[in-house]
This record gives structure tokens, C-alpha cells and sequence, in this order.
């Protein structure tokens, strides 16, 4: 074993192409999922305020957007859609006319080659906000888990018809994988993925995200369905059960705060592996880029390779425009 001074470290770092040659971590459009909002009407285009750079968008505008996209290289897209109507079940979400539908058969037509994954759930639909039927009586105020299945599976469905090539459940309803798979499976969509949200965690982070979609709960928060930062020993479970009812990919969300959980689900699981660098983790960066305390590019781009060190296959991240400029 040699030591100081035959070995120097900063050898392999002297120039550029030294530094270039050994970077085994980098970042491709190919593996970037661009999150789209899009709601009903036309023409629309409203700025997102906690979220720079991102847009409230109709139909049209948001097919525009998916071209440009293309365009960059980019391959794939979320979706989530923000309804005119909300009701107690959030029934709007599994209507084939509704703006999600449409924009995925939109672009399904005139992109063919661009993979369209749909956000599956119910928050942005339903009245209270919740991502589920909540439990009728007196009790606590709860997401009512069985009764909230089907709405999911039909919503899922609904999309697949539209040409969706990836559903996205995020509810964190137990069984909600297997209810897609039974009822894509029964409808004749065997070849729709699912991508879940498995390892999922009831987070502040999230807030810019619920202002973008419209979706914040009127009362209460989302701690019983989605997991408990400070209990770790749910990943394992959380990811197994997914695996079991039929999931085709994971996903780990928050991203950058949660890296530590991306390298577990990594080790331990064999299927592709999302993580999904959410609105607050972008807002926080855009705050301090417009002080100056920060560069934008350098810091969006170290982040999200972080992402990927960390075991990250792809990443769902509202940077995906700009980095497929950048890189
Ligand atoms: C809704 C949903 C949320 C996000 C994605 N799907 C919000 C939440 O669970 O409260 C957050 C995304 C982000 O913050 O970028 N099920
Ligand atoms: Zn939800």
C-alpha cells in the first residue's frame, strides 16, 4: 500500500478531460420525465407562481409544449390534470373527455414516439382534496382505503383507453397496483405499465406542487396514507408489496432529500427505478438562484446527478426542459 506522496488524488482531477473521461455519472434527456399540468379551455397559459418556469396549461398549449419538448430530446411526460368539476369521489378523473384523456390521445397522434405516463389519483378531483373516498360517520376524518381502489383502477383505465403508455398511482392506497392490473388486464390493456409510487412520503415539500395543481386538502393532511419520514423500515415493505401486486417500475418522492432511500430501493430491488425531484426541492432552488446566492444551471444540474448517483433510472423533474438544454 503506497501512500502520500506517491499517491495524489488530485492527479486524476488536473484539466478538464481528465475530470471528463472519468465522469461515469451524467445526466441524458432519455432518462428525464417532464411534469405537464394541463386543465380545460384553450389558449391557456397561466404561470405557476411558487413554481418558475412552469405553466397551467389547456389542450392546445400543452400539446405545443410536449413538440417543444420533443424537440429538446426529451421522451416522455406526467401528466396531471386539473378539473373545472370536483366532486365527493373525484369522479372526473376517470371521465375519457376530461383534459388528461384528452391531451394523451393528443399526443399519442401527433408524437407517437413520446411515452405518455398519467398521474393516477384523486386530489385534484375530489372537493376535500384527499386522495381517496373519505370513510362516512362521525369518526376522525379518513381516506376510506377499499372504497377508493375502484375509482383508482377506473381512472387508470380510463387513461389506458386514451392511449397512455404508463399509469402513475400516487394515492398510496394499499392494493391500489393490483386494482389497476386486474382491471387494465380485464379491459384488454396487458401492455399498460404501471409505474408506482411506492415509497412515497407525507411531505412539506410538496407545497408549491399543491398551489400548481390545485389539489392542497381543505382540512387534515395526508399522514396516514403517505409514509412517516422518520419510520425507514417501511421502504422495504412499501416497495415489496408494490412488486407483488404487478408494479413494472418504482418510484421514490421526494428525490433530493431522500437519497438515502433511493439507494436502498436500488440495492434491494430489481426493476426500473424512478425518482421523482419534487416541486419544493425545485422551488428552493429558484428562491435562492433569484438572490444570487446560488447559479441555477450548476446547482439543477449537481442535484439532479445526484439523483442518479444515488440509483435513480429516470427522473421525473421540472428542470427537464432546461437540462436537456444544458447538457
Ligand atoms: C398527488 C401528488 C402530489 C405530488 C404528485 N402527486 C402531491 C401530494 O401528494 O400531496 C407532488 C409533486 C410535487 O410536489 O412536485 N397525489
Ligand atoms: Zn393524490
Amino acid at each position: 500500500m503506497t501512500s502520500f506522496p506517491t499517491n495524489r488524488l488530485r492527479r486524476l482531477r488536473t484539466n478538464q478531460t481528465m475530470r471528463d473521461i472519468l465522469a461515469s455519472v451524467r445526466l441524458h434527456a432519455d432518462e428525464l420525465i417532464a411534469p405537464l399540468f394541463v386543465r380545460e379551455g384553450s389558449g391557456v397559459s397561466s404561470p405557476i407562481e411558487s413554481m418558475p418556469g412552469q405553466f397551467q396549461l389547456s389542450v392546445d398549449t400543452a400539446l405545443e409544449t410536449a413538440r417543444r419538448w420533443a424537440g429538446l430530446g426529451l421522451r416522455s411526460v406526467l401528466l396531471f390534470g386539473i378539473p373545472d368539476k370536483k366532486d365527493a369521489v373525484g369522479s372526473e378523473a376517470w371521465n375519457d373527455a376530461a383534459a388528461v384523456q384528452r391531451l394523451t390521445s393528443e399526443i399519442k397522434n401527433a408524437i407517437p414516439d413520446m411515452l405518455v405516463i398519467t398521474d393516477v389519483c384523486l386530489c385534484e378531483y375530489t372537493e376535500h382534496g384527499h386522495c381517496g373516498t373519505l370513510v362516512e360517520g362521525d369518526g376522525p376524518m379518513d381516506v376510506d382505503n377499499d372504497a377508493t381502489l375502484e375509482s383508482l383502477a377506473r381512472t387508470a383505465a380510463s387513461h389506458a383507453r386514451c392511449g397512455a403508455d404508463i399509469v402513475a398511482p400516487s394515492a398510496m392506497m394499499d392494493g391500489q397496483v393490483q386494482a389497476i392490473r386486474s382491471m387494465l388486464d380485464a379491459d384488454g390493456f396487458a401492455n399498460t405499465a404501471i409505474m408506482s409510487y411506492a415509497v412515497k412520503f407525507a411531505s412539506a415539500l410538496y407545497g408549491p406542487f399543491r398551489q400548481a395543481a390545485e389539489g392542497a386538502p381543505s382540512s387534515g393532511n395526508r399522514k396516514t396514507y403517505q409514509m412517516d419520514y422518520r419510520s425507514p423500515l417501511q421502504i422495504q415493505s412499501e416497495a415489496a408489496l408494490d412488486v407483488q401486486e404487478g408494479a413494472d417500475m418504482l418510484m421514490v418522492k421526494p428525490a433530493w432529500t431522500y437519497l438515502d432511500v433511493i439507494s436502498e430501493v436500488r440495492r434491494n430491488f430489481d426493476l426500473p427505478l424512478a425518482a421523482y425531484h419534487v416541486s419544493g426541492e425545485f422551488s428552493v432552488l429558484h428562491a435562492a438562484a433569484a438572490n444570487g446566492w446560488i447559479d441555477l444551471k450548476d446547482a439543477a444540474i449537481e442535484v439532479t446527478s445526484a439523483i442518479k448517483r444515488a440509483g435513480a433510472d429516470l427522473i421525473i423533474t421540472y428542470f427537464a426542459e432546461q437540462l436537456a438544454q444544458w447538457i
